[in-house]
């Protein structure tokens, strides 16, 4: 395991998130550590490599908290970071290539195709993260949107709902549970109000 490199990104992220380009917020280092803890659980499951795909979960959003100019084609911007990055570090140059592919084909929103089982590891656990993250889900609801409770619910369990729909058929299996532990959160808000 090239724990250098791993290291080394781990530091970098924190750095770059909390640079002032961020637009993202602190709330996304949060997301990339799910992404990576993620990652790195389904790398065992599906027996793929578990260092390309902890080092592709670190890099698969850099582009977006680096610069948001490069929001729009982070997954082609990131690619190219990743590069520059692992060859500083002389990492091998088929891992090199499938990294930036896991990068490149990270996104639910884009039309790609998913050639190794590395890629769709990141491609779930991108999907899978929000599942790690309620309570930044539910401040980005309540306190940036500023919407009511019913509505605030309401937006979170459909976001939830979207991602875990863009999962890989085997990994829904593997997160049913998880999915529906919380889902049992949002009990229709009208349900609720007959209990008091
Ligand atoms: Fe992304
Ligand atoms: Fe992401």
């Amino acid at each position: 395991m090239r724990n250098d490199i791993i290291e080394y990104l781990k530091t970098e992220i924190k750095i770059r998130t909390e640079n002032k380009n961020n637009k993202f917020g602190r709330g996304v280092l949060y997301h990339i550590e799910a992404v990576a803890n993620n990652a790195e659980l389904l790398a065992n499951k599906y027996n793929a490599d578990k260092e390309v795909c902890i080092i592709a979960a670190w890099l698969h959003d850099i582009a977006s908290i680096t610069d948001y100019d490069l929001y729009k084609d982070h997954h082609i911007h990131g690619a190219k970071i990743a590069d520059e990055i692992l060859r500083k570090f002389k990492y091998e140059e088929d891992k090199i290539e499938l990294v930036k592919n896991c990068i490149l084909n990270h996104r639910g929103s884009i039309e790609n195709t998913r050639l190794s089982k590395e890629e769709q590891i990141i491609a779930d656990a991108d999907a899978i993260s929000h599942f790690d993250s309620i309570p930044s889900l539910l401040y980005l609801a309540y306190k940036e949107k500023g919407m009511s409770i019913e509505d605030g619910a309401n937006f979170v369990k459909n976001k939830l709902e979207r991602s875990f729909r863009k999962l890989s058929d085997d990994s829904k299996i593997f997160y049913e549970d998880k999915f529906e532990n919380v889902m049992g959160i949002f009990t229709p808000v009208s349900q609720l109000q007959k209990c008091f």
